[in-house]
């Protein structure tokens, strides 16, 4: 077991629940390290927030290693969280490959989407001593498949493989799991049948911790936010006041 995966289990243990924030460049990421986030997650959702990518399947490895290193390079305290993009992990021997290259970009662990159908990968990863931290429910990263967002849960079916997929990636040797979209009293029998921490996208009180797009957080990215998302700021009309100011004071004649 690798020192992330005992640490997350002993915090689990007692009670702590872990906040977690999406992060992608150095200010942002400094100043949430310094604020005092557990983790920060370079998510693939930067193709969405910060590239204006209509989904994340899109998202490129060199644009992963480009904002996991600026996040190193913000971060003393806080532990890195990098996705894997879409397809960087269909084989194991690709997934580790491009897990060693996040960890060479500054990755303490590293993100996939999946359970039982992405184990051999992430045996992988854990097998070579990389930090894994699993992603199960909403996937993303398959909504082309999927077709639309939707809740993880509804019925006895996804539930038994929402519970399996959770067994299985904790038996892999994932350190947390990210739970997408699940119905929050299937979100905390599933933190019940797992010793890692699970980490709810959105408020889910039975899990172990919360993970929030900074963007939602911040309220900087008026033209989408998901409902569960409670933005504790508004700074989309800070900015937009302030261009405002600026550029009326520019174009004054003297
Ligand atoms: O990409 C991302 O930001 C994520 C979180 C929503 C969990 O995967």
């Amino acid at each position: 077991m690798d020192a992330l995966t005992k640490e997350f289990i002993e915090r689990k243990a007692r009670g702590e629940r872990l906040a977690v924030l999406t992060a992608y460049d150095y200010p942002t990421a400094r100043l949430l390290d310094e604020a005092g986030a557990d983790l920060l997650l370079v998510g693939d959702s930067l193709g969405m927030v910060m590239l204006g990518l209509p989904d994340t399947t899109g998202v490129t490895m060199n644009m992963m290693l480009h904002h996991a290193a600026a996040v190193r390079r913000a971060v003393k305290k806080a532990r890195v969280i990098v996705d894997l993009p879409a397809h960087t992990y269909d084989l194991p021997d690709i997934a580790l490959h491009n897990s060693k290259r996040l960890v060479a970009a500054g990755a303490d662990a590293v993100k996939l989407e999946g359970g039982t159908s992405i184990a051999e990968s992430v045996r992988a990863i854990t097998a070579a001593g990389i930090s894994h931290v699993g992603h199960i429910g909403m996937l993303p990263q398959s909504i082309k498949i999927e077709g639309a967002y939707r809740k993880k849960g509804r019925t006895d079916e996804e539930v038994a493989r929402l519970l399996e997929d959770a067994r299985v990636l904790e038996n892999a040797g994932s350190c947390a799991i990210v739970l997408e979209s699940v119905i929050p009293a299937v979100a905390e029998k599933i933190s019940r049948a797992v010793k890692i921490p699970t980490i709810s996208v959105g408020p889910s009180p039975g899990c172990d911790g919360e993970v929030l797009v900074i963007h939602d957080l911040l309220g900087s990215f008026p033209w989408f936010k998901p409902p569960f998302a409670k933005s504790r700021a508004n700074l989309a009309q800070e900015i937009t006041r302030a261009a405002r100011s600026y550029i009326d004071e520019v174009k004054r004649p003297n």
